[in-house]
């Protein structure tokens, strides 16, 4: 069989940490093509990766002949455009979230694909956490009934240190909203649906970062309603919490109570839950079944590696195994899509302080 030829378009921080381990562990795929604006970075990549095809424009990766699918990793404001070009000359897509500027963007890239017949997948990494897999089965399946709240609470410390584009509107379109809570806001989404209406706060701390300024928020907060349950949700997330760390080990925690249970999660332990069950006078902590430590069809040993970050290389197997298959990848722009949504109407309820209800993309 063919193999399925990859091109990355952004080759920083996040295509070497989740990108390149995860296409390493698809023998049915193959990085044909590297883009970069920034030469050093272009050049960099080739030399780690050995591939030659190299461009600091994007169009002539989509339009190489040996690129079958690409994986856009670029800063934000970038997304649709590119995802556009390459949907238009047939490729598969994989985007980095937030996947857009806005939702009518999103929306955009959601109908370009489904019409051209590509697969197309948003990058919500923590969907393939051991622990949040295990908690949405739990969830699908009854463990805690009917959903009553939803809390999620990602704080980091950040500091006051400069964090480039991811500063700048222009460049971001949101701050803490789209950096860290779209994930969260997905976790809301495959955990008790999307949500309809909501009310949100933002604020800035730091005007400036490092000597250079900053026009995003820092710290963000959602009160949610879902469309298709009674249930509530509860959605923080701060770069400003001091003494919190950054990255990985620091707190991304996600509980959800229901008529007949209640599940945590955190990132710092994903391949453990804590539960209770109606009755119960405490949580308990129980490891993530064996089943669920890996995503269905990975070939990843899950006893290998760092489990902090090695959940993350199942997104690509993901991607790759869904254009092998003719399926839709899980999640798709159409949950990028629905997160954009909600993140328009969080900063319309900033702005205007007011509920505001959430655009649909059904
Ligand atoms: N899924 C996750 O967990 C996760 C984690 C980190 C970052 N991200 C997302 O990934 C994307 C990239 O983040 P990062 O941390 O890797 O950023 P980064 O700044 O480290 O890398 C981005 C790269 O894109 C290049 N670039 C900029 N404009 C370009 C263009 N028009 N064409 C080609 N290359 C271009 C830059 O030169 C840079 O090398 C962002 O959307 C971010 O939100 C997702």
């Amino acid at each position: 069989m063919k193999q399925i030829g990859v091109g990355i378009i952004g080759c920083g921080g996040i295509v070497l940490q989740n990108h390149l381990p995860g296409l390493a562990l698809c023998p049915e795929a193959k990085l044909v093509a590297l883009c970069d604006t920034n030469p050093a970075v272009l050049q960099s990549a080739s030399h780690h990766t050995g591939v030659t095809a190299t461009f600091t424009n994007y169009l002539d990766l989509v339009a190489h002949p040996g690129v079958d699918a690409v994986i856009i990793a670029t800063p934000n404001f970038t997304h649709a455009p590119i995802a556009l070009a390459a949907i238009a000359k047939g490729k598969h897509v994989l985007c980095e979230k937030p996947i857009a500027m806005n939702f009518a963007e999103a929306k955009t890239m959601f109908d370009a694909a489904e019409k051209a017949g590509v697969r197309h997948m948003t990058a919500f990494t923590y969907r393939f956490v051991p622990a949040m897999h295990y908690m949405s089965h739990l969830v699908k399946t009854g463990f805690i009934g009917e959903p009553y709240h939803f809390r999620s609470c990602r704080l980091q410390d950040w500091g006051t240190r400069a964090v480039g584009w991811r500063q700048v509107a222009k460049l971001a379109g949101t701050g803490e909203l789209g950096d860290m809570l779209s994930h969260r806001i997905d976790y809301a989404r495959l955990l008790v649906g999307p949500i309809k209406r909501l009310v949100a706060d933002t604020r800035r701390f730091l005007d400036v970062r490092d000597g250079q300024p900053s026009d995003l928020e820092d710290w963000v907060t959602i009160l949610a309603e879902f469309s298709n349950s009674p249930a509530t949700g509860v959605l923080e997330s701060s770069k400003v919490a001091t003494g919190r760390g950054e990255g990985a080990r620091s707190q991304d925690y996600c509980e959800v109570n229901g008529r007949e249970g209640s599940l945590v999660f955190q990132l710092e332990r994903p391949l453990e839950l804590q539960i209770a069950k109606r009755g119960d006078t405490g949580l308990r902590t129980v490891p993530v079944p064996e089943e669920f430590l890996k995503w269905p069809g990975s070939p990843r040993d899950p006893h290998v590696g760092d489990s902090a970050f090695t959940f993350r290389y199942d997104q690509d197997v993901e991607f790759i195994q869904a254009i092998v298959q003719q399926r839709p990848c899980v999640p798709s722009f159409r949950e990028g899509a629905q997160a954009q949504a909600v993140m328009d109407a969080a900063v319309l309820s900033a702005l205007e302080k007011r509920w505001v209800e959430v655009e649909s993309i059904n």
